[in-house]
């Protein structure tokens, strides 16, 4: 495979790093719910965006789940605590990689696909694309392991929709540490936005190659804008496989 340089951090992907063929496609049976993903970098406003969208699904008439990663579950809030907690020394990253995937798998077992197996849809604020970003590319594991292990059931489900919030890594950050500071969780839960810009940058230049292999999955929305500006644009990205709302 070509190296292809990525403009914004001046990093390059490396052979090893990106997979080809990429792999990133259903592996788990067909489960009548719609499985959606929100992913983006600190600050770009997922959270606000996949609430919106929630509260509009379920005016009509939808069951909706609203979830997260890490800690969807009572497990898995064990683990965002050791994830995101700063900790000295903090977890490596192959520690950091499983612990991610653990919560994964449980999330899986016990919320995600009982919610799918009775029609529900299905909306995650993170998933499989966070490691990906975050891991393969921010810790510069490379994806290859992290695929590997998410092709063993549970993990090997994937969403039918991911919507990438996109903006630069600088002005997430900005944005995340104001938010942190007016909520007071820049020591609870801010290990990841302690990291240098150009960690956020190769997380957001990964996403956006993760998008570029994958664009019947992927959606990606210019998050800059205003909050309702953002949130019917995130509605055109989902309508359509929702089928009958309209
Ligand atoms: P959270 O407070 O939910 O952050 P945000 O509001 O920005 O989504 O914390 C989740 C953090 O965990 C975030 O910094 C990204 C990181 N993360 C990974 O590094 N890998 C993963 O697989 C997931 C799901 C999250």
């Amino acid at each position: 495979m070509q190296k292809k340089h990525l403009s914004g951090s001046g990093w390059e992907t490396q052979d090893q790093i990106l997979p080809s063929p990429f792999g990133l496609r259903p592996g788990s049976a067909p489960l009548p719910g719609s499985f959606i993903s929100f992913e983006g970098i600190e600050g770009s406003g997922k959270s606000t965006q996949i609430l919106h969208l929630a509260d509009r699904l379920r005016q009509a008439g939808k069951e909706v789940v609203l979830t997260r990663e890490p800690g969807g579950t009572a497990l898995g809030r064990n683990l965002r605590s050791l994830l995101l907690q700063a900790s000295d020394p903090p977890p490596c990253p192959m520690t950091e990689l499983l612990l991610y995937a653990a919560d994964r798998a449980q999330h899986l077992e016990e919320l995600i696909e009982p919610a799918l197996g009775r029609g529900a849809v299905v909306l995650t604020d993170r998933y499989l694309d966070a490691t990906l970003a975050y891991q393969g590319y921010g810790r510069e594991l490379g994806c290859d392991l992290i695929l590997k292990i998410h092709s063993h059931p549970p993990l090997d489900r994937r969403p039918v929709r991911t919507v990438l919030l996109d903006m630069e890594a600088e002005v997430g950050l900005n944005r995340a540490r104001v938010r942190n500071t007016f909520e007071g969780t820049t020591v609870s839960e801010g290990r990841f936005e302690e990291e240098q810009l150009g960690f956020h940058a190769r997380v957001r230049d990964g996403y956006l190659l993760l998008a570029s292999q994958d664009p019947e999955r992927y959606r990606v929305v210019d998050a800059e804008g205003g909050i309702e500006q953002v949130a019917e644009k995130v509605w055109d990205t989902v309508r359509d496989i929702i089928m009958d709302v309209s």
